[in-house]
Formats: structure tokens, sequence, C-alpha cells
């Protein structure tokens, strides 16, 4: 199978084919998922909560981010891999994006990059778009803005799916090449996948965007604790681990680890 390019997601999208779309931040997992036939990988700055252990988005940097992103496109060969622009490092202005976006390109060896924002940022998308770099845009819940948007919580219900609908145009006509939508009401997502020519990445955006993406943590159980309502927990590797590590535990305690195969002679 041939790399994956932006053309490939809009033919998708024109043959209503949806696809999905992972989160990786090292190589084992960005191996198996693109050997799963995930087309596309997200270096998220989630990397924050699922790697780091920071308590939101906000604190992860990008000398903290580049190590992941350079780890995950050295271990895929046909993935298409974007990397998520941390808080801080594009808000700035459009000259900022464009040197953020470099420095993933250059250093992180990224195929794309992701950043939050929508009419407010086009200027941004534009100017990244015109380096050439490819951009996926990020509407809706958007996590850097937490503290200004009030929480976790829905965006585009009533009257302000037309604001959502407008960023999504305006990313579009920046020249985004996909744009994701967080936690908004399905028939806004519909609408919006409808009136785009480009595809929509939903997360918590209902059943008719052209994409999906899910935190891999989240997808995959290794998260414990309550976890929002569109994840779906596709395996207990939490619960897996866990096994893992005690039976490991008691076997070194009785020492019927290492056994006669394991030991050399
Ligand atoms: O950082 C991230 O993982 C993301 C996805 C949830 C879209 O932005
Ligand atoms: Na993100």
């Amino acid at each position: 199978r041939k790399r994956v390019r932006i053309h490939h997601l809009q033919e998708m999208k024109e043959r209503g084919e949806p696809w999905p779309m992972l989160t990786a931040y090292d190589t084992y997992t960005a191996r198996l998922f693109e050997d799963a036939g995930i087309p596309v990988l997200l270096v998220g700055d989630s990397a924050a909560n699922t790697v780091y252990g920071y308590e939101s988005s906000l604190p992860i940097t990008v000398d903290e981010m580049l190590p992941l992103v350079r780890a995950v496109t050295r271990s895929v060969t046909k993935a298409l891999v974007v990397a998520d622009l941390p808080f801080g490092s594009y808000q700035a202005s459009p000259e900022q994006a464009v040197a953020t976006a470099a420095r993933f390109m250059k250093e992180g060896r990224a195929h794309a990059v992701k950043l939050e924002g929508g009419r407010r940022f086009a200027a941004h998308v534009e100017a990244v778009t015109a380096a050439g770099v490819p951009v996926m845009g990020h509407i809706g819940f958007t996590p850097q803005s937490e503290h200004n948007l009030g929480g976790y919580r829905v965006q585009g219900r009533g009257a302000s799916g037309d604001g959502l609908i407008a960023d999504a145009l305006a990313l579009q006509d920046a020249g985004a090449f996909a744009v994701v939508m967080e936690m908004v009401p399905s028939e806004v997502a519909k609408q919006i996948t409808h009136d785009l020519r480009i595809p929509t990445v939903g997360i918590g955006a209902g059943p008719d965007c052209d994409a999906q993406v899910l935190v891999w943590q989240d997808m995959a159980g290794l998260r414990t604790g309550r976890v929002p309502r569109f994840v779906k927990q596709y395996a207990d590797l939490a619960g897996a681990l866990t096994t893992a590590a005690r039976t490991f535990a008691d076997d070194v305690r009785q020492r019927s680890f290492p056994a006669a195969e394991h030991t050399f002679h």
C-alpha cells in the first residue's frame, strides 16, 4: 500500500467512505495502528494528559511534543501523521504559526499540522498553508480554550450553531484540508459535513462526519475512571496490564519467574 495523501482523504469523502483516525505518541502504537488500517495518526497535544500526566493540554510545549512526533513519523511508512500545535505556539500571529509549523515539519517530520480555532484563526491557517504545510482545523470544544469556554461543554447548540458553520467555512476558505469538530450537536455536524467540500473529523459530533477520531488510550480502555460520553472503549487495556503486572509480581515473589526456559547456562 502507498503512503496516504490528503487527496486520498478527499476522495474517500467523495465516495462516502468514512475513515478512522487515532492518536499515537510512540513507536509501537504507531506501527500497530498503521497495520490495523488507520490511515491518519494524530500526535495530539492530548499527550499532555496521556503521556506527561498534566491535568490539561495547556502546559505541553513544542519541545515536549517534537520527540513524540518524531517517534511516530519514524515508525510509519504509510499513515499520514498530523502534529498538534500546542497552546501558545501559534496564537500570537500567523508568522508565529508558520514558524512553529516549520519546526514540526523539519524536526518532527510531520506531514501536516493541526491547530485550534475558527474564523479568528483563518489568517493563521492561510499563512501556514501558503508556507506549504497542510493544516487540519479544530472547532467546537477546543481544549486549549477550556477556560474561555467555561469548561468541557458541548459547543454550537441553538443560535451558536450558525457561528460554528461560519468557522468551518472560514477554515475551508483559508485552505484547511480537514476540520475536527469536537463536542458539537450531531445536527450541526451533519450540516457542516454537507456544506464543506473538505472532510470533517468528528469526536463527540455524531455519526454523519466524514471521519471519526478518538484518543487511543480512551479507545482501548487504558484510561481509568470516568470517560466522556463520546468515548467507546474497544478493549480493557487497563485491566489487562494490571493483571499482567500483578502476575509478574507474584511470580517474582514466588520465584516461579524466571523458569528454565528463560534462563541461560
Ligand atoms: O489532542 C488530541 O488528541 C486531539 C483529538 C482529540 C482531536 O486534538
Ligand atoms: Na488536541
